[in-house]
């Protein structure tokens, strides 16, 4: 997720889970391709499973940018094939590539032809007003046969391209989840993962009855600690799931180091992914607010972390 789900966000969640796939936020192939790749690529020892997502149209700047992803380290490239908003559509691509499957087989198929890793593919189940199951199903079908992608992650919805701004577009269209399991039913060799709304562990395990995976985005990204059970319940791994005490110890380090790193890594940067980290426990709320406290913030001072634990940790009763 575009400023969301960067390195410090992404190391954080692998604290939590062990085993589930983290993914990038969007990156431009072109900015891959003639910029400063380490910036865009570069990630933290010990975060895979990971996968880069890219945006793009172009079959030759995509594949150069898939190579560089498996050369980072990289487990999995993903085509953004779901992304609304104007400035993507300008470029032509994101969700508007749905029109145009032929392109898309195009890029996949370059891209996979540059790696060794996964292609795989993030989309909806339509845009604008096509509205019929057959539309995501000849997507997925003609992907099926045209390239070598055998992963499919559906935003159960539809992308209005005209008149919704992105975060109504996550939101206004109406949520299909049965078109996505539909697409299991009728391509049972694909891997297929749905995604979108989808915000309790019930509701993840109710989805895999029908899929093979769930995505999730914004639930993850405000209340991190949902992952924290992931791993025993999803993965059968047996690993006692990380403490409150133990994360908030390990964010005070991890701070420290990055700003000690001199990649010009400021404190803010890294907590305010975390700012979700203590939802639902009580001081919550003080956490939240000194962590995003400018004049705290300011001193580039990872102790405030600890500061803000302190509050949370007297104000819980732990078992
Ligand atoms: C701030 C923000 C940024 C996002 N950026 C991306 C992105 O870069 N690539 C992508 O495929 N989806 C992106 N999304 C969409 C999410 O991946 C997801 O499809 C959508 O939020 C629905 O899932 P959810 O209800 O679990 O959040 C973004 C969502 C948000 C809220």
């Amino acid at each position: 997720m575009l400023d969301w789900t960067d390195r410090h966000y992404r190391f954080m969640a692998r604290q939590i889970t062990r085993n589930t796939w983290l993914y990038s936020e969007m990156v431009n192939s072109g900015a891959v391709v003639y910029g400063d790749k380490d910036r865009f690529l570069s990630f933290n020892e010990g975060e895979q499973p990971v996968a880069l997502q890219l945006g793009g149209s172009d079959p030759h700047d995509l594949a150069i940018a898939a190579k560089a992803a498996e050369t980072y380290g990289y487990n999995e490239v993903n085509l953004n094939c779901g992304c609304p908003s104007p400035r993507v559509q300008k470029g032509a691509f994101g969700a508007c590539l749905m029109n145009d499957v032929d392109l898309v087989a195009d890029c996949l198929n370059a891209m996979q032809d540059a790696v060794e890793i996964p292609v795989t593919v993030k989309h909806r189940i339509g845009v604008d007003r096509q509205t019929e199951y057959q539309v995501v199903a000849d997507f997925v079908g003609m992907l099926r046969e045209k390239t070598a992608c055998r992963t499919y992650i559906v935003h159960a919805r539809n992308a209005w391209l005209d008149g919704l701004s992105p975060k109504e577009n996550r939101e206004v269209p109406p949520l299909k989840y049965e078109y996505v399991y539909r697409l299991k039913q009728e391509f049972p060799d694909l891997e297929i993962l749905i995604n979108g709304g989808i915000t309790t562990n019930e509701e993840i395990a109710e989805h895999l009855k029908f899929v093979d995976g769930v995505m999730i985005g914004r639930e993850a990204y405000h209340n991190p600690m949902l992952m924290r059970d992931w791993d025993a319940r999803f993965y059968n791994d047996t690993h006692a799931p990380i403490q409150y005490a133990d994360l908030a110890a390990w964010l005070y380090a991890y701070s420290r180091e990055q700003i000690a790193s001199g990649r010009g890594t400021i404190l803010r940067h890294i907590v305010r992914h975390a700012l979700g980290l203590m939802h639902s426990l009580k001081n919550a709320r003080t956490w939240r607010r000194m962590l995003s406290d400018a004049a705290l913030l300011k001193d580039n001072d990872g102790s405030l972390i600890l500061d803000a634990w302190k509050e949370v940790e007297r104000a819980n009763i732990w078992d």
